[in-house]
């Protein structure tokens, strides 16, 4: 879908309706990538439609995986690891950390060479938190500045398991380590300092995987999913925008249907709630071991909050959306142990003291976080930072400023929601 460079608002509009969401575009990336894994067809629906999910396809398509788009589904004929062929080309992960960091351990045990690039922005992003514990596991994984940035070489080798203890909560980090412990010997365990999003835990023990799971301990042992059916639920990243967008519009009343809310996602929600926000959540369905449900919002005053370091992990994805609602709360909010912002598809740090200046707030920036006086946002023109997160962030706070303002880089938001301006546009077109 080719999208605009700049996306225009012309003053306030409440957001009321029903929305369904594209799928989660983790679950996605682990849907493809573990049907990938097993023997057989498996048949994938709502799946992410972004760049970032079209990336992993792509690759996975490269490595001889047959991926076919039905009417209303994706099918996956998978051929089981041992199918996977060494790839031609070199595997374009665009924008994508997921489909880099989570596809170099599954390419870690396979026996023949990959070469794994993506755009300007993911070859600046660290890769030494999984180049370092996959050698350790035995494979050879090469890159730019010995195995720290993309491209990242990856020569399959026989693995053995280790215990990793992870410097960092990273979910991409602990499911590549988990895709190569199922081609290695023995039990690959993986401690994290914090509990990060656990989806491909999740799926694989529900995809008859013996996964064992103790508090933020994880062991794996070698093994395969079997070809499983997903309807994809939506992605509360995502949600996230259009939550904070009904709470500070006035007039607003939003429910979201067929939602993910695996807890290790709804972070957002608990921060939401301290700040004043009424929230209802019903839980209806589990899919792949995933919960899914609906969440209805209304319009309401939002006061500041602190989020601390130990829940960074599980908001990580949401703080431009946080960041927004705080620009409307009443007082200061503080984001503090989140240097990983800084490492995101922009230096998220930077890009929201940036962009809530020019909207004429107070913020402040830390080495680790962020401090944010509320108030009355001024429209203005501001500009996504190439990050999908950060536009999407400023055209919710756009839409409940008076008076026209302009979102530049539009087309960031391609890498996981191409469709939100149109979602947006219908739910806010009833005023
Ligand atoms: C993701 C994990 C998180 C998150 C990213 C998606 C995943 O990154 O920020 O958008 O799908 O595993 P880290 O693993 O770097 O924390």
């Amino acid at each position: 879908m080719s999208l605009p460079t700049e996306l225009g608002f012309g003053g306030v509009r409440p957001v009321r309706g029903r929305l369904r969401l594209p799928g989660d575009k983790s679950i996605s990336h682990r849907a493809l990538m573990f049907a990938a894994l097993a023997t057989g067809r498996s048949t994938l629906t709502n799946l992410a439609t972004g760049d970032d999910v079209l990336a992993t396809r792509a690759a996975l398509d490269a490595l001889g995986v047959r991926i076919r788009t039905g009417a209303d589904a994706v099918t996956v004929s998978g051929t089981g690891l041992g199918g996977w062929r060494e790839p031609e080309v070199v595997l374009d992960c665009a924008n994508s950390g997921t489909t880099m960091r989570v596809l170099s351990g599954a390419l870690a045990g396979r026996p023949f060479l990959s070469v794994l690039t993506g755009d300007s922005s993911l070859r600046q992003r660290p890769m030494r938190r999984v180049s370092e514990p996959l050698r350790a596991m035995g494979a050879r994984v090469d890159g730019r500045a010995d195995g720290a940035f993309a491209p990242l070489v990856v020569r399959g080798n026989d693995l053995h398991g280790v215990r990793h203890d992870l410097p960092i909560a990273s979910a991409q980090v602990k499911s590549a380590l988990m895709l190569a412990g199922l081609q290695a010997d023995g039990t690959t365990e993986i401690i994290s300092p914090a509990i990060s999003r656990d989806h491909s835990e999740r799926m694989l023990a529900a995809l008859g995987v013996p996964v064992e799971v103790e508090g933020r301990c994880v062991r794996v042992r070698a093994g395969a999913p079997v070809p499983f059916q997903l309807d994809v639920p939506g992605d509360p990243s995502s949600a996230a925008f259009f939550v904070v967008a009904a709470l500070i519009t006035p007039g607003s009343d939003l429910t979201i249907e067929s939602l993910s809310l695996n807890p290790t996602r709804t972070g957002f929600v608990e921060v939401l709630r301290r700040m004043g926000a009424e929230i209802a959540i019903e839980p209806i369905d589990e899919r792949c071991g995933e919960p899914v449900g609906e969440l209805r919002v209304h319009a309401g005053p939002l006061v500041a909050t602190t989020i601390e370091a130990d829940e960074i992990p599980n908001v990580q994805d949401e703080i431009p959306a946080l960041a927004v609602a705080a620009a409307f709360a009443d007082g200061v909010t503080e984001v503090r142990g989140a240097a990983e912002l800084a490492l995101k598809e922009s230096n998220r740090i930077g890009a929201l003291h940036q962009e809530l200046s020019e909207l004429g707030l107070a913020v402040e920036t830390r080495a680790d976080g962020l401090v944010i006086r509320g108030g009355q946002p001024r429209a203005a023109l501001v500009k996504s930072h190439g990050d999908h997160r950060i536009a999407m962030a400023l055209a919710v706070a756009a839409n409940a400023i008076d008076g026209e303002s302009t979102v530049r880089g539009w087309q960031a938001v391609s890498s996981s929601y191409p469709e939100f301006a149109d979602d947006f546009a219908r739910l806010t077109s009833t005023s």
